[in-house]
């Protein structure tokens, strides 16, 4: 894959710090996860002549939404190995808002960062993709990644009638597994290159867990088919045109455990060739954090007012990039508000029926 075929993708998160002030779920995802992750790390012997450990936290956003994680972690390392410099890999893609997270990270964002009192601990930010090796051979002491390696690497191919792969059916459908095969691969062979014999990897990955169940698709409305519905409606309205439906096709692919683990289990695979194993995987649904809320509260206007912006966060990019350039900037800006307008109406006039549940892998892998 070209680097060029990449950075065509338009799959910014909302800048400003907006990312994690929206997006308390991922945080909640992370928070989680963190007893694994400190139990992978205490898994891990660590010399004592070693002076330094790199930590990587691949597509980070802004770096909010990982920061309590981060700070937990070095404090659990530094009880280990009291002796170490941390180095603290930050990974994204380069159109990220890289400036948020050096703010974030550095405690100038919305939130206090753990480096304002940590010694010893040094951020480095990395514009890069985990398409790529992002760290040299053998130098990743521990790589950690939330809600990102659904990302494809580029999209395999429109969809005809549907927005996201859950949708998609026949050869669309074959076109986005295969793809989604090839990226996780591509994924973890890099990653077996850079991570030091010993070293582990915590993924929190989105996937389709045992029972069908997906972001957005737990229980009430299936989100990603709303999302088409109230699409394909602009489409009969006339408010866009068939290039533009079907150009709106999410470059994502959700992983089932049994997709997730092949690559680390079959003795034939480059990937466990490389010596990469699964040490656990195990899938979690983390409740919508404004769906919980407004059990208490009962303020659908609050609960919708709150609920979209969530969602606008990581989708509006590529609703966005799927309209005509020649319609006027001021045309596309409002095609693209009065969409996310009919789908908060909708959420306001049936809050019950909407939850943006985050459905997740969590998988850790060792190499030995
Ligand atoms: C939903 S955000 C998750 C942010 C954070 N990890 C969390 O859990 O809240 C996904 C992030 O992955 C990044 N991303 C997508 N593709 C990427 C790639 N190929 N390499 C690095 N980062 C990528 C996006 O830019 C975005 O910042």
């Amino acid at each position: 894959m070209s680097a060029k075929s990449e950075s065509l993708q338009n799959i910014t998160m909302s800048g400003g710090g907006v990312y994690s002030l929206a997006t308390r779920g991922a945080e909640d995802v992370i928070n989680k996860a963190a007893p694994l992750v400190i139990d992978a790390l205490n898994s891990m012997s660590i010399p004592e002549d070693q002076s330094d450990f790199t930590f990587a936290d691949m597509g980070t956003a802004d770096g909010g939404t990982s920061l309590k994680l981060v700070e937990n972690f070095i404090n659990s390392l530094r009880k280990k190995s009291p002796q170490l410099d941390i180095n603290i890999v930050y990974v994204d893609q380069p159109k990220n808002d890289f400036n948020s997270l050096v703010q974030t990270v550095l405690g100038l964002g919305h939130f206090p960062s753990y480096l304002e009192t940590a010694e010893n601990v040094y951020p480095f930010f990395s514009a890069n993709s985990f398409y790529k090796q992002i760290l040299p051979d053998n130098s990743l002491d521990f790589g950690f990644s939330a809600t990102a390696m659904h990302w494809l690497s580029q999209k395999p191919c429109d969809l005809s009638q549907h927005v996201h792969m859950v949708g998609a059916e026949g050869e669309e459908y074959l076109q986005f597994a295969e793809q989604g095969k090839k990226d996780w691969e591509t994924i973890l062979l890099h990653r077996a290159r850079e991570l030091k014999s010993g070293g582990q990897l915590v993924f929190l990955n989105f996937c389709r867990d045992q029972n069908g169940k997906y972001l957005g698709n737990t229980t009430g409305v299936n989100m990603f088919n709303n999302f088409a519905q109230i699409w394909s409606d602009f489409l009969e309205k006339g408010r866009i045109n068939q290039q533009e439906f079907r150009r709106m096709t999410l470059p994502q692919y959700y992983n089932t455990v049994e997709e997730f683990s092949a690559p680390l289990q079959n003795p034939s695979n480059p990937v466990y060739q490389a010596g990469l194993r699964l040490k656990q995987i195990e899938t979690h649904v983390t409740p919508c954090p404004f769906a919980e809320s407004f059990k208490d509260h009962q303020d659908s206007k609050r609960f919708a007012g709150e609920y979209i912006p969530t969602i606008r966060s990581w989708n509006e990019s590529i609703f966005f990039g799927a309209l005509d350039s020649e319609r006027p900037l001021e045309e596309r800006k409002q095609i693209i508000s009065d969409y996310y307008q009919t789908y908060q109406h909708q959420v306001q006039e049936s809050p019950e029926e909407h939850r943006m549940d985050y459905v997740h892998a969590f998988t850790v892998i060792e190499r030995i």
